[in-house]
C-alpha cells in the first residue's frame, strides 16, 4: 500500500474506489426496491415537507434498509436548531449494530424519556441512521448565532438523533461546526464522528490536549480504522510519539499518517513487541476483547498512565438486561476494573465514548486547513448505494472510512469550489515563498 505522505498534494486519500456504474440498475438487480426522486433543490423550499431518506422500520441485517422517498422533513423546532441540506453523509461501525437493534433500549429511551413506561413501542422507526454530515445550513432557529443560511458546516449527529443519510437533518447549534474550506463535502464526510470520539477520549479521559501531548506516548490499537487513521494524524499534530498496531498491508497506511512504531498483530507475537518497548502514558483501545487483557500491563505503572478503551458494554448490557439492571451492571464492571488497576498497578482504567461537540470540530477544522489532518475516505458510494455501503463496513478490515454521496448534483459543485480554493491557496502559498526569497 503505497504512503499516505506520498499522496498528500491531492490531500484526499482515496484508497479504494467504490463508485458504481449504473447504480440503479445494480440496485434492482440485487432485489432492493427503489423509486428514485432525485430533484433535490440546492436552497430549501418552504413547501417541501417531505425529503428522500433510507429508514428501517424494524432491526435486521441489510434487507431491513428501505429507501423512502415520503419521509417528513425535520424542520426547526427550536430557537437552537439548525437545518442542514445533506451532501455527503459516512458510516461507522455503529451503524451496523443499530440497525441491528444495539443500544435499542437506552436510545429510544434518550430520544423519548416516556416510552420507558411501554418498552414494546416501536416510536423509533422510520428510523434514519447514519451519523456523519457534511453539507449546508439551509434554516436557522432564532436564537442560532454562529451560523446563517448558505453556510457549509460539518457535524457527528448523535445516536439518538435521526441520521444523515436523508436529504436534511436537524441538530443543535451546539453539535454543528463550519467544515474546513480545503476539503469537498465527501472527503469532510468522513471525519467528525470519528473526530469527536478520539477528542472525548483523550481530552477527557486520557487527560492529553494541545499543549500537554509532547512528551507522551501514545499506542493506538486497531489504528487503521476510522477512529485510528483520525487518532494518529491528531496526536501527531499535537506532538505525541504514537505506536500503533495494525495488519501488516495496513502498515504503509499507517506510517504515511505519521505513526513512529507501527506493530502488525497478526505476525502473532504483538504484545511481546511492545512489551519490549518503553512503556506507555496512554493507551486507546479500539479493538478490546482480549487485548485489553495484556494492554494495561504496558502502561507506566505509578505515573498517572490511562488505559481508555472504546469497546464497553454499556448498550449490550441495557440491551440484554433491561435499563435498570443493565446500567447497575456496568457501574458496577467500570469501578470494579477501574478499582483493581489503580491498586495493582497505579494506572487508570477508562471508557472512551463518543459526544457531541461542535467547538471540538472547529479546532479539527483549523488542523485540517493547516494540512495537518487528512480525510482518510476508502470507499464512496452514491445514495442509492446505501445497502452496498453497508456491505462494505460489515466486511471488516476498513482502511480509514466509507462515505455516501447523498446530493450528488450540489457535491459536484462544491468539487469544483474546493479544486478552485485548493489552487488559489497553492498561489499565494508560491506567491508568499516567492516574495520571501526576494526579500
Ligand atoms: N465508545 C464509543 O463511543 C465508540 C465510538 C466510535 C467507535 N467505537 C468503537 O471503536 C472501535 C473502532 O472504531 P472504528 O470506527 O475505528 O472501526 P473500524 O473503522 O471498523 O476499524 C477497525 C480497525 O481495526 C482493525 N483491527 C481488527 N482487529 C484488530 C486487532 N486485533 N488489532 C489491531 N487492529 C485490528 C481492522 O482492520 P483489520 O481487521 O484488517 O486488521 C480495522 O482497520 C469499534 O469497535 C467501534 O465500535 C466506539
Amino acid at each position: 500500500m503505497s504512503s499516505v505522505r506520498a499522496m498528500a498534494s491531492t490531500r484526499f486519500v482515496s484508497l479504494f474506489n467504490a463508485k458504481a456504474a449504473d447504480s440503479t440498475k445494480t440496485l434492482a438487480r440485487a432485489g432492493w426496491s427503489v423509486c428514485f426522486r432525485r430533484n433535490f433543490s440546492t436552497a430549501p423550499s418552504r413547501l417541501q415537507s417531505c425529503m428522500s431518506a433510507w429508514v428501517i422500520d424494524q432491526y435486521g441485517t441489510n434487507g431491513v434498509l428501505k429507501f423512502a422517498e415520503e419521509i417528513t422533513v425535520p424542520t426547526v423546532n427550536s430557537p437552537s436548531e439548525v437545518m442542514i441540506k445533506v451532501h455527503a453523509a459516512s458510516l461507522n461501525p455503529l451503524d451496523i449494530s443499530m440497525r441491528g437493534g444495539y443500544g435499542a433500549k437506552l436510545l429510544k429511551l434518550r430520544r423519548d424519556p416516556m416510552s420507558v413506561m411501554d418498552n414494546n413501542n416501536d416510536s423509533e422507526f422510520p428510523l434514519i441512521l447514519g451519523r456523519d454530515v457534511s453539507g449546508v445550513v439551509v434554516d436557522c432557529g432564532s436564537e442560532v448565532t454562529h451560523f446563517v443560511p448558505g453556510d457549509e458546516v460539518w457535524a457527528a449527529v448523535p445516536p439518538w438523533k435521526q441520521g444523515s443519510l436523508a436529504e436534511f437533518v436537524t441538530l443543535t447549534e451546539y453539535e454543528v461546526s463550519h467544515k474546513p474550506k480545503l476539503l469537498s463535502h465527501t472527503e469532510a464526510a468522513s471525519i467528525p464522528y470519528v473526530a469527536n470520539t478520539a477528542l472525548s477520549a483523550f481530552v477527557n479521559a486520557g487527560g492529553l490536549c494541545r499543549d500537554s501531548s509532547s512528551n507522551k506516548r501514545v499506542l493506538i490499537t486497531g489504528g487503521s480504522g476510522g477512529v485510528g487513521t483520525f487518532s494518529i494524524q491528531l496526536l501527531k499534530a499535537w506532538g505525541a510519539h504514537v505506536t500503533v498496531t495494525c495488519s501488516q498491508n495496513a502498515e504503509g497506511l499507517i506510517r504515511g499518517l505519521g505513526a513512529d512504531e507501527v506493530v502488525d498483530y497478526t505476525a502473532g507475537d504483538a504484545h511481546e513487541q511492545l512489551g519490549m518497548m518503553e512503556k506507555f502514558d496512554v493507551i486507546l483501545d479500539g479493538v478490546g476483547g482480549e487485548t485489553e487483557q495484556w494492554a494495561i500491563g504496558l502502561l507506566k505503572p505509578w505515573s498517572g498512565a490511562k488505559y481508555i478503551t472504546l469497546v464497553t458494554p454499556l448498550l449490550f448490557n441495557t440491551d440484554s438486561m433491561g435499563l435498570l439492571g443493565g446500567m447497575f451492571q456496568t457501574g458496577f464492571t467500570l469501578h470494579s476494573k477501574a478499582t483493581q488497576n489503580i491498586i495493582s498497578s497505579g494506572v487508570f482504567y477508562r471508557w472512551g465514548f463518543y459526544a457531541p461537540d461542535g467547538p471540538a470540530l472547529d479546532e479539527v477544522s483549523k488542523l485540517v486547513d493547516a494540512g495537518k489532518i487528512l480525510p482518510v475516505v476508502e470507499a464512496q458510494f452514491p445514495f442509492t448505494q446505501v445497502p452496498q455501503a453497508f456491505q462494505k463496513l460489515e466486511q471488516g478490515h476498513a482502511r480509514g472510512k466509507t462515505v455516501v454521496r447523498v446530493a450528488e448534483e450540489d457535491e459536484r459543485q462544491a468539487e469544483e469550489l474546493v479544486q478552485n480554493r485548493r489552487k488559489e491557496t497553492a498561489e499565494s502559498e508560491q506567491e508568499v515563498q516567492e516574495m520571501a526569497k526576494q526579500n
